[in-house]
């Protein structure tokens, strides 16, 4: 792993453009679990109960959506960034990221340190509530508040329409600016790094081909296998935390004998 470390930050000095895919695996040692590991959300939740079709077939279904929201929400809403993110925040710094295209729905990009241009949030975020109708935003911690109080699944103060935490669920439509310029920032960079995720969700697991067929180098650090692993030019199967520290250390190292 020691070469695959050192080559990695060689490649993100010498790179102009680094743009970072992140996946919910980034997120696992801040206390939140990832989607398709044993014990993660799809062990314990059935993903069909999140379909978008479903939170708008009947209150029962959105009651149900908002239970198991409230539960993924606690862990959420309580993480601290780990080393990953730190090391993303510290990449920005540098002025050598580009960008991370991020499907976490956390926010923790922000509480790293990474600012709002610099991450697009393709699967939305669960920081905040919109209404379905009105389009009105909520801030999620007070509808959480009214969940609490009894509120099983809450409407809209203006228009009584149904509100939702501003995620994408599977069935729902992508959010347009920000999956185009996910598109964009990936067919222009010249590293992709792509972090904590198993690369099966589409559109978004699109991202690292766009990327390898407009020329950019494909790193991949993911703990389990993905089905791009023979497309990278350079793979580590680890922790994400502790590898990221590790990269940008030797990055900040070829920065100062740059410079
Ligand atoms: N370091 C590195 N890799 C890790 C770590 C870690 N600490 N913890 C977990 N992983 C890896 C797992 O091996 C797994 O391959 O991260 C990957 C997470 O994959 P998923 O759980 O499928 O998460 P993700 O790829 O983000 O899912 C995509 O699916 O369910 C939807 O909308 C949801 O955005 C999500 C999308």
């Amino acid at each position: 792993m020691r070469r695959e470390v050192e080559q990695i930050a060689e490649w993100i000095i010498a790179s102009k453009k680094v743009v970072v895919f992140a996946g919910a695996g980034l997120s696992t040692e801040s206390g939140i679990p990832d989607f398709r590991s044993p014990g993660g959300v799809w062990d314990r939740y059935d993903p069909e109960d999140f379909y978008f079709q479903n939170f708008l077939s009947s209150e029962a279904s959105r009651e149900k959506y908002w239970q198991m929201a409230t539960e993924m929400y606690e862990p959420m809403k309580k993480a601290q960034p780990n080393l990953a993110h730190l090391a993303l925040a510290e990449m920005e710094r540098f002025g050598k990221l580009d960008c991370v295209i991020t499907q976490n729905i956390d926010g923790l990009h922000f509480k790293a340190g990474n600012s709002e241009e610099r991450v697009i949030q393709l699967h939305g975020t669960a920081m905040h509530v919109s209404c379905l109708t009105c389009g009105k935003r909520y801030d999620r911690d007070e509808i959480q508040e009214r969940v609490r109080k009894g509120q099983k699944a809450p409407r809209c103060d203006d228009c009584q329409g149904p509100l939702k935490p501003a995620t994408i669920s599977f069935g729902q439509a992508m959010p347009e600016r920000e999956t185009q310029e996910a598109y964009h920032r990936s067919s222009l960079c010249d590293l992709f790094i792509v972090i904590g995720s198993s690369l099966v969700v589409q559109p978004a697991a699109s991202m690292p081909l766009v990327a390898k067929r407009n020329g950019a180098k494909l790193a991949i650090i993911n703990r389990d296998p993905t089905p791009y692993d023979n497309m990278a030019d350079l793979l580590i199967h680890g922790q994400a935390g502790p590898i990221m520290a590790d990269i940008m250390q030797n990055v900040r190292r070829g920065m100062e004998v740059k410079d």
